[in-house]
């Protein structure tokens, strides 16, 4: 039997922020969530979150991950006073109790897998991860011998200059029998630097202890300032790179570009450089996106080209092209081979296949036919101050530059509006719609008069 608590009461200190340390975001998803999804395959008995600093906060940020439990640690006191918050929750538990810090987010999987098996193989009281690091500066010191037993773990804050040199350090993961560690966390005492409890001094008193090297050190770094934090995201970055390369997609500048978790790219897909894939996007085979664009939560057919554009909740079906300079919001649904040109916002609306909107457009609210033409400067004016209306284009209507549309309306197939219109009323198909001053041209005009 397995329980897993995740400790993520502390304030996070270092970080200097308005928010709690794992509620931090590191590629799209916070580090709790990162932490939790790390042991999720593990199928836990209980799942357990210590919250306290921001509690509700942290709880209402979790709320749909089903099965996790909250317990309410009331002043932060330390991770061990932070474990001793499960000796009621846990009472009748005899199983394994795994214990994550919820500031270390690079943890993969296997390594979790891993030290649960060897836990059980060592039959150790606790068996805990363990990192060489070049520079182990801020975590504590693990001092074991060669066969791999633990006699203690040393906060770096009160190590001697002589103990700092010792670069095995802990990850704040640790497999525990839970009986026996229940029986020993009433004993922790706070005579450290921080005047704390300290989960770490279980360590000493608990036989065998064991511990367990990582072989990359980068999955166990902790978090504990931005300085961190842009590391992590750096390696999780690269991690997501190098694993869409390996399967197909071209990236010419890649260290330039940023992914999600959450996105998905199919075969040849060419990334040029400066391109950021935010939340949950499907990028279909054969497309061809950048340089220079922010793609989220965007679903891309096959062979589309995305240049210099900002897509945000929008579908776009195959061989469409999109900017430069476009912008997709939300609701804006392209059927195969429509093009986006330069400064076109579209918003709600939903343009059939092969439409042109070229240059200098806002449709938003719409529903444009097949083969709309719509002509530069054409613009849908859908909200009247209070609400939005909106605007429909027949197949095979094509708009004169700076036309405005005002919502709601409805132009019938095959219309042609006239440039410049203002158009107010429903246009009936196949009919030409001009609305606009009558030009007036005086020959007989005297010209600038000379001023005095
Ligand atoms: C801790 C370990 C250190 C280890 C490092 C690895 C202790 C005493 N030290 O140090 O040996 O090398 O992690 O990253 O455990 N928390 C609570 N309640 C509290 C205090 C902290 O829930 O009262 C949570 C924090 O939210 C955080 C985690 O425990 O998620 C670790 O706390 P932190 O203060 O970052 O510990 P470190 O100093 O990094
Ligand atoms: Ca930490």
């Amino acid at each position: 039997m397995l329980a897993i608590a995740v400790l993520a009461a502390g304030k996070g200190t270092r970080m200097k922020s308005a928010l709690p340390k794992v509620l931090q975001p590191l590629a799209g998803a916070t580090l709790v969530e990162r932490v939790l999804r790390g042991c999720r395959h593990l199928r836990p008995e209980r799942q357990i979150l210590i919250v306290g600093h921001q509690a509700e906060r942290v709880r209402r940020s979790l709320a749909a991950v089903e099965g996790l439990e909250f317990v309410l640690q009331e002043p932060q006191q330390g991770t061990g006073h932070a474990v001793q918050q499960l000796l009621g929750p846990l009472r009748d538990f005899q199983g394994d109790l795994l214990v994550l810090n919820g500031d270390v987010p690079l943890l993969r999987p296997e390594t979790l897998e891993q030290l649960i098996k060897r836990h059980h193989q060592s039959d150790a009281a606790v068996t805990l991860l363990t990192a060489r690091l070049a520079d182990p500066t801020g975590y504590g010191r693990v001092f074991a011998d060669a066969s791999g037993e633990v006699s203690a773990i040393v906060e770096h804050r009160d190590c001697s200059d002589e103990q700092r040199r010792n670069d095995l350090t802990n990850a704040g993961i640790y497999c525990f029998d839970w009986p026996r560690l229940a029986a020993v966390l009433p004993d922790l005492r706070s005579d450290n630097d921080q005047g704390e409890l300290y989960l770490t001094d279980t360590v000493a008193m608990l036989r065998p202890a064991m511990h367990m090297e990582v072989e990359d050190p980068h999955e166990t770094s902790g978090i504990n300032d931005r300085g961190q934090l842009a590391a992590c995201e750096a390696v999780l970055q690269e991690r997501l790179r190098r694993h869409w390369m390996a399967e197909g997609v071209t990236f010419t500048d890649p260290a330039s570009c940023t992914l999600s978790d959450g996105t998905r790219f199919g075969r040849d897909v060419v990334v040029d450089p400066q391109c950021h894939f935010r939340g949950e996007n499907r990028i279909g085979d054969g497309c061809r996106l950048g340089p220079g664009c922010l793609i989220e939560n965007t679903t891309l057919g096959t062979g589309v080209s995305v240049l210099y554009s900002v897509l945000r909740d929008a579908r776009v079906e195959d061989g469409c092209t999109v900017g430069p300079f476009a912008q997709l919001r939300a609701g804006a649904h392209l059927a195969a081979d429509c093009r986006i040109g330069n400064f076109v916002e579209v918003k709600n609306s939903r343009l059939a296949t092969g439409v042109k909107a070229n240059h200098l457009s806002y449709l938003g609210d719409a529903d444009l036919g097949a083969g709309v033409n719509v002509g530069a400067g054409t613009i849908t004016a859908n909200y009247d101050g209070v609400r939005k209306h909106r605007t429909v284009i027949g197949a095979g209507s094509k708009t004169g530059a700076n036309s405005v549309l005002v919502a709601p309306i409805v132009l019938g197939e095959g219309v042609t509006v006239g440039a410049g219109s203002t158009l107010t009323r429903d246009v009936p198909a196949g009919a030409l719609a001009v609305a606009r001053g009558r030009q007036v041209v005086r020959e007989d005009w005297p010209g600038p008069l000379p001023r005095d």
